[in-house]
């Protein structure tokens, strides 16, 4: 990987996705509409944002030895990411089962597989990729004790470590002295810092409260409000673009690949949010995960 390189290590799904008027409440049976098949996972939908948006970009996972993985990486090939880091699992490739509602939000049930077999074996055996790529870009549906080593040693070697803490699960503390750049939502970001993240005056709370753990600096996405960028300094707010949302799934995960492809590009963390917004706006007028990603002709930046 070369320095300006882009190293994604994360999760690799096949979503399957029923759009409905309203998602089900525990015990309810709703009759949904067209049923869609195609490929998700954050890792992967992160990978192939960055790779579509014009970064260098190589993917690391874990898939099974069945017809889902094979297409996966047929379609990762496909996309020109780097694959060879793949690995391959006894267990099932992962599995997403989705739905989308009339107003574009969704409800995720994943059903891990091989993306949980992905061992600190694995990472080791992918040192080389972690001591030369220029940014680590890590989500939390693989095992904690891998994501942890990961960005400790692409720390080490001083690459820029980046975690899209999604979703949210008890973290180790250690690992935030590895973060240079974290991304999480006003959930997530409650959940990591214990303080109730509601507005930008609580997420500027929060974000202090993930800093003082030793996170860097971190951008707090705000739905159709917004990121709010936190440095250290004064925060600055980037509005969301106002479009008619179809499926807001792999918005975020748009969001972190592009907001990478900028940093490697050099550009301020303002520039490269501004980037990232007008990217997952896009994604968020298409049905799907990886089918609604957008290509970076797309984007007027
Ligand atoms: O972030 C969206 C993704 O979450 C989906 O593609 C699904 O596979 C789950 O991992």
């Amino acid at each position: 990987m070369s320095k300006k390189g882009i190293l994604v290590i994360g999760s690799s799904n096949t979503d399957m996705t029923v759009k409905t008027k309203a998602l089900p409440r525990p015990g309810e049976t709703v009759l949904g509409g067209v049923f869609t098949m195609g490929a998700g996972g954050k890792g992967a939908n992160q990978a192939v944002a960055a790779q579509r948006l014009g970064g260098d970009v190589k993917f690391i996972c874990k898939v099974g030895k069945d017809i889902f993985g094979d297409n996966s990486i047929a379609q990762y090939e496909k996309e020109g990411l780097d694959t060879s880091g793949i690995f391959r699992s006894e267990l099932p490739s992962g599995v997403a089962l989705i739905s989308v509602d009339e107003h574009a939000e969704n409800c995720i049930v994943v059903a891990s597989g091989a993306n949980g077999d992905l061992t600190e074996a694995d990472i080791e055996a992918s040192r080389g990729d972690l001591e030369n790529c220029g940014i680590l870009l890590l989500q939390l549906e693989s095992p904690i004790g891998s994501v942890l080593k990961a960005a400790k040693i692409a720390h080490e070697a001083g690459a820029t470590v980046v975690l899209n803490p999604a979703p949210a699960c008890p973290l180790p503390e250690e690992i935030f002295r590895y973060i240079d750049l974290f991304i999480p939502n006003e959930t997530e970001l409650s959940s990591f810092s214990g303080i109730p993240v509601a507005d930008i005056a609580s997420a500027e709370k929060a974000a202090s409260a993930m800093q003082a753990k030793g996170v860097g600096k971190l951008i707090v996405t705000m739905g159709s409000k917004g990121a709010l960028i936190c440095e250290g300094g004064p925060s600055v707010f980037v509005p969301a673009h106002k479009v008619k949302a179809v499926d807001t799934t792999a918005a975020g995960d748009t969001f972190c690949g592009a907001l990478c492809v900028a940093v490697s590009e050099g550009k301020t963390l303002k520039e490269a949010t501004e980037f990232a917004t007008a990217a997952s706006a896009l994604t968020v007028q298409k049905m799907g995960a990886q089918n609604s990603i957008p290509f970076r002709k797309e984007i007027n930046l």
